[in-house]
């Protein structure tokens, strides 16, 4: 059955329905697939009960994955899922809720803060795959912002002054607003702040959108207070509802984002139950500003 696209919500998010992530999807699929998040942003997938190996596969149609070092403070022994999954669950390698003191739950609390997966990596991730394996009892939604609709509705003064503005991201800025400021010498090296476009343009459609994630701590050239304020107004209009997709997900939901045109957060939900999500991250392809960049 080839792939179709519905539209659920008025500026962006469609779902697909047609595709068995089990099987070998056909390149014209993959090809409706990325036709389909260029204009929408946002795609669900329905009833999709994968394996790890099978959403990796599935995310290689879409370029290559994300090396996943570097974006979280769990040590290489720590780790619950294979390399090239991101664990965003609240689980720990023995798979039951970590303590609620656990140094890496609290890290990872900041995935409730709205972001953009991997802006803190001078090469930020393209698209981003979410498969929900267990869902929480209460809470969890998962809400997207279309920064695309958000730039469209900046007044042109606003505009002309951010246009060539460029910010610093680093995972110690979204944490540090959480109260989290403990490093080691080898995190501190790791999270070292990378320059972002404020205003990016996407490579296909042309279209612009406001980069903004809670990893962005500074503009260059700006007293970091005044920064931060304007960092915050652009947020704030940028989630107003009319841009946000509130995402309830069901078991064997799988979201796909572009993270060039969207951003997104986690909320809240009962820790002591697990929430079982897992990711697999499509590399993007270049910087947003020419930097030297990381190995
Ligand atoms: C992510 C993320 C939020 C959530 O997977 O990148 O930020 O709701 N997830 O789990
Ligand atoms: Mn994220």
């Amino acid at each position: 059955m080839p792939a179709t696209v519905h539209p659920i919500h008025p500026a962006f998010a469609a779902e697909v329905s047609g595709i068995d992530m089990h099987e070998a999807v056909a390149p014209a699929d993959v090809a409706a697939i990325e036709a389909a998040i260029d204009k929408y942003a946002v795609l669900i997938f329905r009833d999709q009960e994968i394996t790890d190996a099978q959403q990796m596969a599935f995310s290689l149609n879409f370029g290559a994955l994300e090396n996943a070092r570097g974006g979280n403070v769990t040590k290489p022994g720590d780790f619950r899922l294979a390399s090239g999954m991101n664990d965003v669950s609240n689980l720990g390698k023995d798979h039951k809720p970590l303590a609620r003191d656990s140094r890496q739950r609290l890290f990872n609390l900041g995935n409730m803060l709205w972001h953009s997966d991997s802006s803190f990596r001078a090469i930020p991730a393209k698209y981003s795959l979410l498969s929900a394996r267990i869902v929480n009892p209460k809470g969890g939604d998962t809400e997207f912002a279309d920064m695309r609709a958000a730039y469209d509705a900046l007044d042109e003064e606003t505009r002309r002054e951010i246009a060539d503005y460029l910010c610093e991201h680093s995972l110690m800025y979204s944490r540090g607003a959480l109260g989290f400021l403990d490093y080691s010498d080898e995190e501190k090296e790791l999270f070292k702040p990378v320059r972002q476009r404020l205003v990016r343009a996407h490579p296909v459609t042309g279209r612009k959108s406001l980069y903004l994630s809670s990893h962005a701590g500074t503009i260059l050239g700006m007293p970091m207070p005044e920064a931060r304020i304007l960092l915050r107004d652009l947020t704030e209009h940028a989630t107003q509802p009319r841009f946000v997709y509130i995402h309830k997900w069901k078991r064997n939901d799988l979201v796909m984002w572009d993270n060039r045109q969207t951003m997104h957060r986690g909320r809240r939900y009962d820790e002591s139950q697990p929430r079982d999500v897992r990711r697999t991250t499509v590399a993007g392809d270049a910087p947003t500003v020419a930097q030297e960049v990381a190995a």
